[in-house]
């Protein structure tokens, strides 16, 4: 065994965090655990893992579970496409008579959402076969430790970190290898100030030793973010609000949200609008702004509450109770989403 093989694994025996998807080596659970975990931190999806998988035990009742109330338990985790994918494979397994997920490589690769990232995680920890699973905290430790001068937004480079990993990931504990680095990578091997004093790799760490830890893993430029800004209208009619589906490709396909439109406006635009198009309104109140970052979009987000004396065509109209029990609007929308539930002077009782 490789001696930074024998490193990891003694530090991760020493050191490793409790954590609940550290209990199982059932494949279907730490599936769920390795999608939770690719765009939420580890704090924040203990409790979505323990409730969805208290709901959803095996794969089949994922495979059938209603999709509106399969958005709610992932509600606050965000990048929905996750889960939609989630009840695909789920659906294509329990098809082929399949009771959890394959084991190999191949196998995984071919279901919707499974790259080979997550295949890897998978095979490595529920499996502990010695399938590399290579992430941020990989890219970091290693980018440091061996000086790998090869910038990792270039998609050539993966091959790069992968022929390394294969020539250290050991026959056995693959799992514990694979979570080794990600508990290394968030502990001590930090994007910033990494604490290379408490660290199981500092006496061969390159990066270390010239003291130039934070100028790997290389990286090149990466683009600007697209800014865009958008109103958002929370139309009010009675005792209910307006809320509409999205179209099913692009940002946040399908979901619901409040209607909204890509241009700035002010309150008396607004009214003019209504005017125009002669729409019954009460009154139009400017009720803030937010802002949301996405991966390479940013929304700055302007809201009005529109009270109306009819209901507009074209629109889902729900009661605040529906909007909390049955649909499940993106967190972009979060600081519009509260206002109507907990907003002083929202008038839906
Ligand atoms: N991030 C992704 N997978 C993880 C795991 N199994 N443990 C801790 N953090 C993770
Ligand atoms: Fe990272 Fe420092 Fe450890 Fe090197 S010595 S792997 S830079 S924490």
């Amino acid at each position: 065994m490789k001696k930074i093989t024998k490193e990891l694994l003694k530090w991760y025996q020493e050191n490793k965090r409790d954590l609940p998807w550290r209990h199982t080596k059932n494949p279907y659970f730490i599936w769920i655990s390795e999608i939770m975990l690719q765009q939420t931190r580890v704090e924040a999806v203990k409790v979505y893992y323990e409730r969805f998988i208290k709901r959803l035990p095996t794969l089949r009742e994922l495979a059938s579970i209603e999709e509106d109330e399969l958005l709610k338990l992932w509600e606050g985790l965000g990048y929905y496409s996750r889960v939609r994918n989630m009840q695909k494979t789920a659906k294509i397994l329990v098809a082929s008579g399949k009771e959890n997920l394959p084991n190999t490589k191949k196998e995984l690769l071919r279901l919707p959402g499974i790259g080979a990232y997550t295949a890897g995680a998978i095979l490595s920890i529920a499996f502990d076969n010695p399938t590399p699973a290579i992430d941020g905290n990989v890219y970091r430790v290693l980018g440091r430790y061996y000086k790998i001068e090869d910038s990792i937004t270039k998609p050539k480079t993966y091959t790069v970190y992968e022929n390394v990993l294969n020539n250290i990931i050991p026959t056995q504990n693959a799992g514990d290898f694979t979570q080794s680095f990600m508990d290394l990578g968030s502990l001590i091997c930090t994007p910033k100030s990494p604490k290379c004093f408490s660290c199981p790799l500092k006496k061969d760490c390159q990066a270390r030793s010239t003291n130039t830890q934070e100028q790997y893993p290389v990286k090149d430029k990466k683009k600007e973010q697209t800014v865009e800004e958008r109103v958002v209208f929370l139309y009010v009619y009675k005792d209910k609000i307006a809320i509409q589906k999205r179209e099913n490709k692009g940002l946040l396909a399908s979901m619901y949200e409040f209607p909204n439109t890509l241009e700035l406006l002010s309150a008396i635009d607004v009214e003019n609008n209504l005017l125009e198009k002669k729409i019954d309104f009460s009154s139009v109140y400017e009720i803030g702004e937010a802002k949301h970052v996405f991966s390479h979009k940013i929304w700055y987000m302007k809201g009005f509450l529109v009270e109306l004396e009819e209901p507009l065509e074209n629109f889902l109209w729900v009661t605040k109770e529906e909007l909390q029990s049955k649909y499940s609007i993106p967190s972009a929308f979060s600081y519009f989403y509260d206002y109507i539930m907990e907003g002083e002077r929202f008038i839906l009782e």
